[in-house]
Parts: C-alpha cells; structure tokens; sequence
C-alpha cells in the first residue's frame, strides 16, 4: 500500500495494473477496485476517472459500487484501520464493553482517522464469523472472542 501523497502516475499506472490483471470487462469491476484499493490505501477521484475512461463505465455507477462495499473506501485512511462489527450477535456477545475499549485506547470516534495518521476507526456489518464474536478485523487480520481487556495488546502489536 502506498502511504502519504499520491502522484497521479502512480494512481494510473495502479488502475491500467488491476485492469491489466484482471480483464477490461464490467463483471471485474469489483476486483479491480478493490485492487487499486489495496495498491493504494483507498480510491482516490483520479482513480475513478482513469476507470471510468478505460473500462467506458460512467463514474456514477463506479462511486455507487464503491460506496456500496465497505471493504472499498473512496478517501484516505489511517495506516491501519480497524473494521469493528457492529451487528447484533457481536453486539449481545460483549461487542458493546469490546467497543467502547477501542474507543478510549484510541480516542476516536467511527469513521475518524487519527491525527497522527496511525489508526481509523470503522464499524462494519456482519463478517460471517458470528461464533467467535465479539469480531473486529486490523487491516487483514481477524480478531473473534474478544474481550475490553485485550485491545491495548492487540494494538500494541500495530504501533
Ligand atoms: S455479527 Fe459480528 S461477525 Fe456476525
């Protein structure tokens, strides 16, 4: 992933890449955005033109898709994000005591990226991992079972 300011090279030369491994047909629109997501942290506007120009999809429909996922984030984010389950089986399983621990390590509230950068804060839907909830995904990595106690040690682990 790229960190910090993005040059418009680099974001075309990441849409003609995904598109180049993907095919330039509509049925893998959503894998060529969630591949420039992750080249490049999120979708940035340029992306979005360089997409609709080469794949002949009007922008409107891009940002619909976009907008729809939540794994897909059409601004920048923190170096690490933090995707907390907010859906009812996490919720009754402690997800609310999980959540507020997230909340005072971190001092943010959801959809907030850190000053410094480090950290943004998310909440999502159902991960399908309801067994093992309350559930919260770092980056890539999934967190089930969790207990107020063990996010300063799960976080640690990032800084
Ligand atoms: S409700 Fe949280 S993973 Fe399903």
């Amino acid at each position: 992933m790229i960190v910090g300011q993005l040059d418009k090279q680099a974001v075309i030369d990441a849409v003609q890449s995904a598109i180049a491994h993907h095919g330039n047909t509509r049925g893998e629109l959503i894998p060529i955005l969630s591949e420039v997501n992750r080249a490049l942290g999120y979708i940035p506007r340029d992306a979005f033109d360089e997409i609709s120009r080469l794949m002949r999809v009007p922008k409107s429909q891009l940002l619909s898709v976009a907008s729809f996922y939540q794994m897909l984030s059409t601004r920048p984010l923190g170096k690490h994000v933090i995707r907390f389950c907010e859906s009812a089986p996490c919720h009754v399983a402690g997800g609310r005591e999980v959540w507020q621990a997230i909340r005072n390590t971190l001092n943010l509230k959801p959809g907030e990226t850190s000053q410094d950068g480090q950290w943004t804060l998310l909440t999502t839907s159902c991960l399908g991992l309801c067994a093992v909830g309350p559930v919260m995904m770092v980056d890539d990595d999934v967190y089930g079972n969790l207990q107020p106690d063990q996010i300063t040690d799960i976080l640690a682990h990032y800084q």
